[in-house]
């Protein structure tokens, strides 16, 4: 609503970059009266953002950082230690574990093991769920990096976002209120203001050279292979990371998406590197995913080259942001990490006003729209959906806002889940 309050907001007009905050920031500070795209003030929300999650935690203390540290310090990260989707979702639909802070039992983990502090576990049960891509709505084929392993994916929900699954009991997909004809102006369900969800991206660093591996992100994860059904300790890399928020004036979420920067070509001025995803070669990335998911090819699996196209470049504003943010932690590991796209929903004139939740993502009423050209996908986690804009996050998170707040996790994998194959039931529900 626009109030005389919303004057002198005390937004800078230019963002003061600083990376001494573990605060996640409660909403993007865009100056009162400022009517041109405000993708440096998102792009400023989105590492202050990227900072918070990937702090030090608070030894003992799910999801919160421990500010006495700097973001250079070991340790978990807040982000990993936020509720897994397999602490809400129980394969037999029965109600997650009690409170935020404890870990749920191992019997509700594909690997029966009971997680330390900070423990990653990276198992489903199907051995598919947490390595498909996601589709619309749908699992979709697998991303192979250089070294023949495949990617495994993780969602994470903060406190916010678990306690309102969890009072709600929507969990349970009977408990999913549907979505009444006509359509209600909002989605029926809400999750509230603050909630934080997470998708991480991470692969067995295995085989590839010391060199690459120090600039990525490493720590040890429980991970299941998908044919053996084993369980074992490897080193993980983060390659690819979503953080969306849930803000007072952004009710349809801020949805950044960040990447490590040697993940496909081109390399960075003066940087030796090998890419994660790509062989160096002239071979083009295929048009479609050549892997399937089901059956799920054995590992080593014989790896593709994946690409950024030419026409869905990182913004060159975006990249400005990057460097800058960059620059200031080049003593971390975060300093090869950078966001690829910040997406919003977006009305005309003033953007530091509110956009009524009614408002929903469709690519007209989205950052960066629908002649984008620039990158609206994750090559981590989007590989293939990497050539329209109308296949950005939000377009395709849109399909589940009337049902489910945007959130396509809960439609997922409300007890009985249906991820794959096909989700025409699914589709009814998410049609808005
Ligand atoms: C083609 C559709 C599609 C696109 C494009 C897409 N997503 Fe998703 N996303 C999904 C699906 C489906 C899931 C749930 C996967 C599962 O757990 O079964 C998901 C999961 C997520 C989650 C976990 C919470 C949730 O909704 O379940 C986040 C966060 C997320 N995506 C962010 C993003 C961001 C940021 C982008 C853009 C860079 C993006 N997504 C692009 C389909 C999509």
């Amino acid at each position: 609503m626009v109030t005389a309050a919303a004057a002198n907001n005390g937004c800078p007009d230019r963002p003061m970059r600083s990376i001494s905050s573990s605060a996640m920031p409660a909403d993007v500070c865009i100056p009162d009266g400022f009517t041109d795209v405000p993708v440096n003030y998102f792009d400023d929300f989105a590492w202050r953002a990227f900072l918070a999650m990937v702090w030090p935690a608070a030894p003992g203390h799910r999801g919160v950082a421990d500010a006495g540290k700097t973001v250079a310090a070991g340790g978990p990260r807040v982000f990993e230690t936020m509720k897994s989707l397999w602490e809400v979702f129980h394969e037999d639909g029965s109600a997650p574990g009690p409170g935020f802070e404890a870990y749920d039992a191992a019997a509700n983990n594909a690997c029966k093991v009971q997680p330390q502090f900070g423990d990653l576990v990276l198992a489903s049960f199907s051995g598919i769920d947490d390595i498909g891509q996601a589709g619309a709505g749908e699992l979709a084929g697998p991303l192979a990096a250089q070294n023949a392993k495949y990617v495994r994916y993780q969602t994470l929900y903060n406190r916010a976002a678990f306690d309102f699954i969890v009072r709600n009991r929507y969990y349970l997909r009977s408990n999913l209120p549907n979505v009444p004809s006509p359509r209600p102006a909002t989605p029926v369900i809400g999750f509230p203001i603050g909630s934080i969800v997470l998708k991480a991206a991470w692969l067995d660093m295995a085989g590839f050279p010391a060199g690459q591996v120090k600039r990525y992100y490493t720590r040890d994860a429980i991970v299941r292979d998908p044919d053996t059904g084993a369980c074992s300790r490897v080193t993980v890399g983060l390659v690819g990371l979503h953080i969306v928020e849930k803000t007072p004036t952004r009710p349809q979420w801020i949805w950044s998406s960040y990447e490590q920067i040697d993940n496909v070509p081109p390399a960075r001025f003066g940087d030796p590197v090998k890419f994660t995803f790509h062989d160096g070669g002239k071979d083009p990335m295929p048009a479609e995913n050549p892997l399937p998911l089901a059956p799920l090819a054995r590992q080593p699996v014989t790896p593709f080259n994946v690409e950024r196209p030419f026409f869905a470049k990182v913004h060159p504003r975006t990249e400005l942001t990057n460097y800058q943010y960059q620059e200031l932690l080049k003593d971390t590991v975060w300093q090869y990490y950078g966001i690829v796209v910040t997406q919003w929903p977006r009305m005309e004139g003033n953007q530091a006003l509110p956009v009524p939740a009614s408002q929903n993502g469709d690519i007209t009423n989205t950052f960066p729209g629908a002649g984008a050209f620039s990158a609206f996908a994750n090559v981590s986690m989007e590989t293939f959906d990497q050539g329209r804009p109308q296949l950005g996050c939000m377009s395709c998170h849109n399909q589940a806002r009337m049902a489910a707040d945007f959130m396509w996790s809960v439609l997922d994998h409300a007890y009985p889940a249906k991820y794959f194959p096909g989700a025409a039931a699914l589709r009814n529900k998410a049609a808005q």
